[in-house]
């Protein structure tokens, strides 16, 4: 009565019809293009720590420069991956090498949907060094 065959193949094809939208566009479309970071051209290689750990990290990092400067009256930070000492200020130490704000952390914050209100307060550097 039912042939089970046609009937597999039927699903098969109605299947990969149905979904075609799906599976077309994961093959077909690369999302958006990461930002092209632009990074110091004050002759810098290396940042406060490195490149793996600032990535996830830095806001936790300005969170505790401001804790040390703000409460404790601290203003150095030795770098633990390569022991250099650091004056903790946002304007100072991270906006002197990252000067060019605009294609560094707003490139990257605007990327990501993030909009820290630091700025409102804090000195924004004027422009690429
Ligand atoms: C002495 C100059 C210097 C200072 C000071 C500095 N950076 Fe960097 N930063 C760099 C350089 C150079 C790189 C690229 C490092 C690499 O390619 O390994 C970098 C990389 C980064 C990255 C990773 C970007 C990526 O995706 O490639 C972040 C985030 C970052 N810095 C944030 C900060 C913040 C926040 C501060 C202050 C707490 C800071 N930097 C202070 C020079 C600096
Ligand atoms: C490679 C991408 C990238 C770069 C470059 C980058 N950030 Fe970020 N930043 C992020 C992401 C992602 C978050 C949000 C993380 C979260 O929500 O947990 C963030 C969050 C922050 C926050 C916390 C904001 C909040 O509202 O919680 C601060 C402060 C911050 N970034 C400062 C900076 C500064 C200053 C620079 C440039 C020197 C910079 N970032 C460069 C990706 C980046
Ligand atoms: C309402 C104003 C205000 C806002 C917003 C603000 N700050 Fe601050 N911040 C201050 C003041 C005032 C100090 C104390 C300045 C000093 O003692 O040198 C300070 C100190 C700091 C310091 C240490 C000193 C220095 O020179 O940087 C860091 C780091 C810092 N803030 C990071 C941040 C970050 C990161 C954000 C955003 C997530 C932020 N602040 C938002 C007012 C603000």
């Amino acid at each position: 009565m039912y042939d089970a065959g046609k009937i597999i193949v039927g699903l098969v094809v109605f299947f990969v019809l149905a979904t075609s939208p799906l599976w077309f566009n994961a093959l077909t479309e690369k999302g958006p293009e990461a930002p092209k970071l632009v990074y110091p051209t004050n002759g810098s290689t290396e940042c406060v720590e490195t490149k793996d750990y600032m990535i996830p990290n830095h806001m936790d990092l300005l969170n505790l420069w401001r804790d040390d400067v703000v409460r404790k009256a601290k203003r150095d930070y030795v770098s633990s991956s390569n022991g250099k000492i650091f004056d903790m200020s946002l304007s100072r130490t991270c906006m002197d090498c990252h000067s060019n704000k605009a294609e560094f952390c707003d490139a990257c914050h605007t990327y990501m949907a993030v909009t820290p209100y630091c700025w409102d307060c804090h000195v924004e550097p004027k422009g690429a060094n």
